[in-house]
């Protein structure tokens, strides 16, 4: 078994102690998705799929049994000399066993016959499955054992229940290796928006600043994405997931750069607003500023013990004081804040998790519905923007056409935070001086 094998053996072994002995969880890989004919798109795997198994060929199926001496089985396509010629190398079974520290290993062909067995007497079934790939079948599985109970035995009646429940909140808090994955993507991404901005000039198209961006991703080993880039200029970023990329820039307006990359299946997720000619004009810079308060004064929060709304409301508190200073909105922030008034300006949620997904698992509040609080080894991004269309009525003429959003990538330590993403350039003065 490899060194990183360990790594996942150790996260199989954490979701099966959270388990009784009557347990078996059912995970299913992603199936191959064709494009047209013989032509695949790109294969991803699924994430609790990969965060338990490091396994990423499609199609597969593992069951990991608590307490068993054979407690990981994993199910994946035989070795097949023409298809791996073609679609290149399989583990196969020996691969399964030597590669993966499977405890047994068997062809898919074998899932049906094999899988009712090997659930044994067990009776809380946890299924992870996000494609629904196999939700038919489990139903097969589970009463085959029904059907073919001896006499003298007890027949079982199973009880589905989603891996995601116990799982994802473990996903929450990174590991080692995860920080030092999540740490890669963010450092490349930087050095990727760095080189996007020393490239930037008007005329240019969005799509050529786009593969700038990701052949500096390659360079440092991020040769896949999390999620499509955004290179939104002017009123296109006014579509929080503009993905066209693929119109011109124009001289004195803004171009918004949401992207990351992806390294060994972790993610990054950082956005910029850059001057599309090299300097924000008074209107833009002043937004600018508004959005980088918002932004900084929830990292300030970012600690052991917050509680994870604190850092919208943070940031809210502090655009909605700047949206009434500037004469955009009127009354006091208090009652804007309490009406929402500014939320037309400010229509998304100020972040998410990231890890294996840009939008990672894991609950935000638990079952009584509380907040849950910060705790070291989460990675977070923060994320505000205001947005002012360009025929907005409701705002004064001067702000319309200003779309901006900044977002960090963040990693909570036992006594405070990591700006992960800080080497992207992000004051003003900052952007300005690199595109001088
Ligand atoms: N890039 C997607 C997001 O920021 O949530
Ligand atoms: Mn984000
Ligand atoms: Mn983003």
């Amino acid at each position: 078994m490899s060194n990183q094998q360990h790594h996942y053996q150790q996260r199989r072994q954490r979701l099966m102690d959270a388990l009784g002995s009557d347990a078996a969880v059912i995970l299913t890989a992603y199936p191959e998705r064709t494009r047209s004919k013989n032509i695949h798109y790109r294969f991803v795997q699924d994430k609790d799929f990969y965060y338990l198994t490091g396994f990423e060929e499609p199609d597969a199926v593992a069951l990991l049994r608590p307490g068993h001496p054979q407690s990981f089985i994993l199910f994946s396509r035989p070795k097949d000399p023409d298809q791996e010629t073609s679609f290149g190398a399989r583990a196969g079974i020996e691969g399964a066993i030597n590669d993966f520290g499977a405890d047994a290993a068997y062809s898919l062909d074998e899932l049906d016959v094999r899988l009712p067995e090997l659930l044994d007497q067990r009776t809380d079934i946890l299924l992870g499955d996000e494609q629904e790939r196999l939700g038919h079948k489990v139903w097969q599985w589970c009463n085959y054992q029904r059907r073919n109970t001896r006499f003298d035995q007890p027949k079982v009646y199973r009880r589905l229940r989603p891996l995601a429940e116990v799982l994802h909140p473990m996903r929450v808090i990174k590991d080692e290796m995860e920080i030092g994955r999540i740490r890669h993507a963010v450092s490349a991404s930087c050095l990727a928006h760095r080189q996007v901005i020393t490239h930037l000039k008007p005329e240019m198209n969005e799509a050529e600043l786009s593969s700038l961006f990701n052949l500096e991703l390659a360079r440092h080993g991020c040769v896949s994405d999390p999620y499509p880039n955004i290179l939104a200029g002017g009123e296109r970023a006014m579509c929080l997931h503009y993905d066209h990329n693929n119109q011109p820039l124009d001289a004195g307006t803004l171009l918004l750069i949401d992207a990351g990359g992806e390294y060994r299946h972790y993610a990054a997720d950082i956005t910029r607003t850059y001057p599309v000619s090299g300097r924000y004009t008074e209107e833009q810079a002043i937004i600018y500023d508004l959005v980088l308060d918002a932004l900084n004064a929830a990292i300030e929060q970012a600690k052991p013990g917050t509680p994870w709304n604190r850092l919208y409301d943070t940031a809210m508190e502090v655009i909605s004081r700047g949206l009434v200073e500037l004469g955009i909105l009127q009354g006091s922030w208090e009652q804007v804040l309490k009406q929402g008034s500014h939320k037309p300006f400010s229509v998304h949620k100020t972040g998410h998790w990231l890890g294996l997904d840009v939008h990672d698992v894991g609950p935000y509040q638990d079952e009584q519905g509380r907040w849950r609080p910060l705790e070291a080894g989460m990675v977070l991004t923060i994320e505000p923007g205001l947005y002012f269309g360009a025929t907005d009525l409701r705002v004064p003429e001067r702000w319309r056409g200003i779309a901006i959003r900044i977002e960090d990538d963040i990693l909570i330590t036992a006594d405070g935070n990591q700006v992960l993403s800080k080497s992207a350039p992000k004051t003003r003065e900052e952007i300005e001086s690199l595109m001088s």
